[in-house]
């Protein structure tokens, strides 16, 4: 990244010297040379800095939006696409968004650009697949398109690298039911600025809402979706379906609204705040998908758009009137006191208390709490299983750099103890969580990669 802004730093200043050239030579022409061209050449630094600071805007923009997630292969360039993005039709290959003319979008005007981004339409016409989150997109006011186009042209580095094939077979390949698709279910794109949204200097509402239904596309994970893929909702004014949970490759994104028991309706706005900075607070740890937003998003997020964000979050009224729940010692009682009579209490001791603890508190920061916790509470029980089975590592981020990591189980514990360890920690500490069986876990290992 910083090397793509050292480029651009000097391909401005060839921009800016054709500037000044083209400024002189309408100079030479008139009366006095000399003052035209100084005042040539002070308009031309106002525009090379005018440029640097709408590239950095962009550069900051692109952050939010997260586009360097999907455009970027494993150990690949950023953002020169190739990465495989798995959908229920067969897979997607993210492109190539560097301003390369031949394989990247070098030759886009900032009307094919838009296209891309909000309408959902390539430049050549047809519609892209929604893996690309243009419905969110659209929320995107067109002064933060224009900050995005300036940065992917002139702050990126081009790479030449051709695009991969998509894995998705005749008939389901064609692109016209897409179409339809989008005119069903993508919204129409935001036309004007509003001015609060666009101020990013100070904490609004409307700032965390336009961060959080548009270029964040938080959505895109943690709401659930229809038959036809598309979201249940995009944004929180048409249903309380928005960000109450989605299930995205194995991890359950969980319910953002203010729910008490399974949703953010007991952090404060700091600690919001901490664990999208951080990626780590005093209730949980990110793992699973959003492990990669926080490293790649939301750390690089000012101060001022995350308590943006964690406002907008805690205005989402629950989606159910849940009473808080209380911490028990029972369970950490009849651990201490050898009792494992309780089907997955002997596995959690042998397993899982050495980390977490038998009174299910862990440790602040290092290994997270499961007494209380919305991600043992939530309704799905996805993330649970994959943890035991997959295991995790916390994101190292600038504000917390040491990488804790929970190992995997899956060869050790059967589906039934899986099951059961799970059922366990959702009952525990004054956790209140439906069970788990063996064939849930089974299911999920099975379609695991
Ligand atoms: C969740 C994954 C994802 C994110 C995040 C994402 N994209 Fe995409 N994008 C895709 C995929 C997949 C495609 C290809 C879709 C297709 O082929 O139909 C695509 C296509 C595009 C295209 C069209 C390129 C072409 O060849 O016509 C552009 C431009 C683009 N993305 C820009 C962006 C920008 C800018 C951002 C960040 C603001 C972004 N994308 C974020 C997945 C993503
Ligand atoms: C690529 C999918 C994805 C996207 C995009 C995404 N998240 Fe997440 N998020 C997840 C998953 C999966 C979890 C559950 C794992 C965890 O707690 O870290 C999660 C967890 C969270 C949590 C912790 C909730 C809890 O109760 O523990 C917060 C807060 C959060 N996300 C906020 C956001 C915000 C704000 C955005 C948009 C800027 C966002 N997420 C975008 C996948 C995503
Ligand atoms: C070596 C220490 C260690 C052991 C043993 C361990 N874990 Fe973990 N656990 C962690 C760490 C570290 C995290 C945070 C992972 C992340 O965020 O990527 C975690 C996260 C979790 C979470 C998510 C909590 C949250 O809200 O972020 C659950 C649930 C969990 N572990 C359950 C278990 C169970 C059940 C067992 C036993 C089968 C177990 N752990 C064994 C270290 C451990």
């Amino acid at each position: 990244m910083r090397n793509a802004l050292t480029k651009l730093r000097s391909r401005a200043a060839v921009a800016v010297a054709f500037t000044l050239l083209a400024g002189a030579s309408a100079a030479a022409s008139a009366a006095s040379a000399a003052s035209a061209a100084s005042a040539a050449a002070s308009n031309g630094a106002r525009e090379r800095a005018d440029d640097v600071a709408l590239i950095k805007r962009g550069e900051y923009l692109a952050r939010v939006g997260d586009c360097v997630a999907c455009h970027t292969a494993k150990n690949g360039k950023p953002f020169a696409g190739g990465l495989a993005l798995q959908t229920p039709i067969g897979t997607v290959y993210s492109t190539n968004i560097t301003p390369d003319p031949e394989t990247g979008i070098g030759t886009y005007t900032y009307t094919d650009f838009d296209h891309a981004l909000r309408h959902g339409t390539s430049k050549a016409g047809y519609t892209l697949y929604p893996a690309m989150p243009f419905p969110s997109y659209a929320h995107i006011q067109p002064d933060d398109v224009k900050a995005l186009y300036a940065y992917f042209m002139h702050g990126v580095a081009a790479v030449h690298q051709p695009r991969t094939p998509n894995g998705i077979r005749w008939p389901l390949s064609m692109r016209w039911p897409l179409a339809l698709w989008r005119i069903a279910f993508a919204p129409g794109v935001a036309a004007g600025t509003n001015a609060q949204a666009a101020d990013g200097a100070t904490m609004s509402l409307e700032r965390g809402r336009y961060l959080v239904e548009g270029l964040g596309h938080c959505g895109a994970c943690h709401t659930s979706r229809g038959t036809l893929l598309q979201e249940q909702a995009l944004t929180d004014g048409s249903s309380a379906a928005f960000l109450q949970g989605g299930v995205v490759e194995q991890w359950f994104a969980n319910n953002l609204r203010d729910d008490r028991v399974d949703g953010l309706g007991e952090w404060s706005r700091d600690e919001i705040v901490a664990f999208l900075k951080a990626g780590r607070n005093a209730h949980s740890a990110a793992f699973g998908g959003m492990r990669e937003v926080v490293l790649d998003s939301t750390q690089y997020m000012s101060e001022s758009d995350l308590n943006s964000i964690a406002a907008y979050l805690q205005s989402l009224a629950p989606a159910r009137q849940q009473a808080a729940l209380v911490y028990s010692n029972t369970a950490a009682l009849a651990l201490h006191a050898g009792q494992t009579n309780v089907p997955g209490a002997r596995t959690f001791l042998d397993n899982c208390a050495a980390c977490h603890r038998s009174d299910g508190k862990g440790y602040e920061g290092v290994f997270p709490r499961l007494a209380l916790s919305s991600t043992v509470n939530a309704q799905d029980p996805t993330s649970l299983v994959s943890l035991v089975l997959h295991g995790a590592s916390m994101p190292g981020t600038a504000s917390a750099q040491t990488v804790f990591a929970m190992p995997a189980f899956g060869q050790r514990l059967n589906d039934q103890q899986v099951a059961d360890v799970v059922t366990f920690i959702r009952g525990a500490w004054g956790n209140q969580a439906l069970a788990v069986d063996a064939d849930t876990v089974r299911r999920i290992r099975r379609s695991s990669p």
